[in-house]
């Protein structure tokens, strides 16, 4: 009876551990751009965002379908080019959007030279609006099956990094027209570019900031500031946070990169 007590108790300790909000990493699992049924954001139903078939038709038994939450971005085999998507293995349909980016001639004192957007392309193929989130890349074939599961899901409220160029179409979306880039932090551009163009007032590339910083050519996009993996930086270590790579409490985001 002792025993039995004390196995309760323990037990309703254990619930209550695992009903408090996490501050620990959450990595993809758990974090805000995990669609599978159990990640909480976006769960379409019992199904999940991040639900793939294999190839075509389900196969039968119970395992007709599984969850991946990886590969609503990215897939090992039939992957979009890198080239075009600009981030490894892009599994999501890409926006058909042209991007008008940062104002760099309207700014006296940009130094960054020429944008070119790489990952952050991306990023914009949910965030820009005109494409589900559950809009893979593939129409057809074994690994990419599942081009559209389900009604389309679309981020209208999360569009916001772009200028409304165009209209809100009402209702549940496609949101067209959101391509204009001008009014935010500029992405696709050259920190190193910076450097060698004269801006004495960017810190020293290290640490935290060598992995912020994308390709060769060290440009900034939007996985400089969160990070979405949330293996980097403080992620995931403060709910709702925006999964930023570093806090913004007393600048220490900005503060890495800009000496101010
Ligand atoms: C919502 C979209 C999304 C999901 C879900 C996602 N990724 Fe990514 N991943 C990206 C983007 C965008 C990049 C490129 C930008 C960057 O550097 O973070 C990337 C980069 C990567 C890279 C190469 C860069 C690196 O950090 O090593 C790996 C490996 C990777 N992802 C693995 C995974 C795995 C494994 C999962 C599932 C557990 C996953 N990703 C889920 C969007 C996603
Ligand atoms: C220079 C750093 C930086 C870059 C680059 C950046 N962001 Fe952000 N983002 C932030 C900060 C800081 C916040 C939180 C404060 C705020 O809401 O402005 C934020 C907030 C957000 C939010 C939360 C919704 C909102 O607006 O409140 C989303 C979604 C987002 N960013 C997506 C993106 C995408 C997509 C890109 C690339 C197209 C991007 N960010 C590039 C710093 C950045
Ligand atoms: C497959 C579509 C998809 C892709 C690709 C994607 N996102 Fe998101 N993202 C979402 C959705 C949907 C949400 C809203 C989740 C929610 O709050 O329900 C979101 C939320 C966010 C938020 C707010 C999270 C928070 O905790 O406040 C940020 C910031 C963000 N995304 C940045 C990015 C960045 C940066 C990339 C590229 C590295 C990216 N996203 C790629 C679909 C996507
Ligand atoms: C990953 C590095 C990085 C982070 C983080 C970052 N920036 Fe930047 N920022 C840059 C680079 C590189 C440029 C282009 C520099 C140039 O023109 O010399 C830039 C440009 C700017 C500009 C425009 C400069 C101009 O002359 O037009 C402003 C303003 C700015 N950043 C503010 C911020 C603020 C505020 C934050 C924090 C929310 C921030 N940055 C975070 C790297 C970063």
């Amino acid at each position: 009876m002792k025993t039995m007590k004390r196995l309760s108790i323990l037990l309703a300790l254990g619930a209550t551990v695992a009903l408090m909000p996490s501050v620990s990493r959450a990595t993809i699992i758990g974090g805000s751009h995990d669609f599978t049924s159990t990640g909480g954001y976006l769960t379409a139903g019992t199904n999940g965002v991040a639900r793939f078939k294999w190839g075509g038709a389900p196969t039968g038994g119970t395992n007709s379908y599984y969850q991946n939450p990886c590969q609503v971005c990215h897939i090992p085999h039939k992957s979009q080019a890198y080239a075009t998507a600009k981030a490894p293995l892009w599994n999501h349909k890409l926006s058909a959007n042209t991007y008008v980016t940062y104002d760099s001639l309207g700014s006296a004192t940009y130094l960054g030279g020429a944008i070119t957007l790489g990952s952050s392309i991306a990023c914009l193929s949910c965030h820009d609006g005109s494409v589900a989130i559950n809009q893979t890349s593939g129409a057809s074939g074994s690994s990419t099956t599942n081009s559209l599961n389900g009604a389309a899901v679309y981020v209208p409220s999360f569009a916001v990094e772009t200028l409304n160029a165009g209209t809100v179409a009402s209702g549940a979306g496609p949101y067209v027209g959101f391509n204009n880039l001008t009014q935010m932090h500029p992405i696709g551009v050259s920190y190193s570019t910076a450097v060698a163009n004269g801006d004495t007032e960017l810190q020293p590339v290290t640490g935290i900031l060598t992995k912020m910083l994308k390709g060769t050519s060290q440009n900034v996009e939007c996985a400089s500031c969160h990070d979405i993996h949330e293996t980097v930086g403080t992620a995931g270590t403060i709910p709702y946070d925006h999964a930023l790579i570093q806090p913004l409490e007393g600048g220490t985001l900005c503060l890495t990169c800009h000496k101010k």
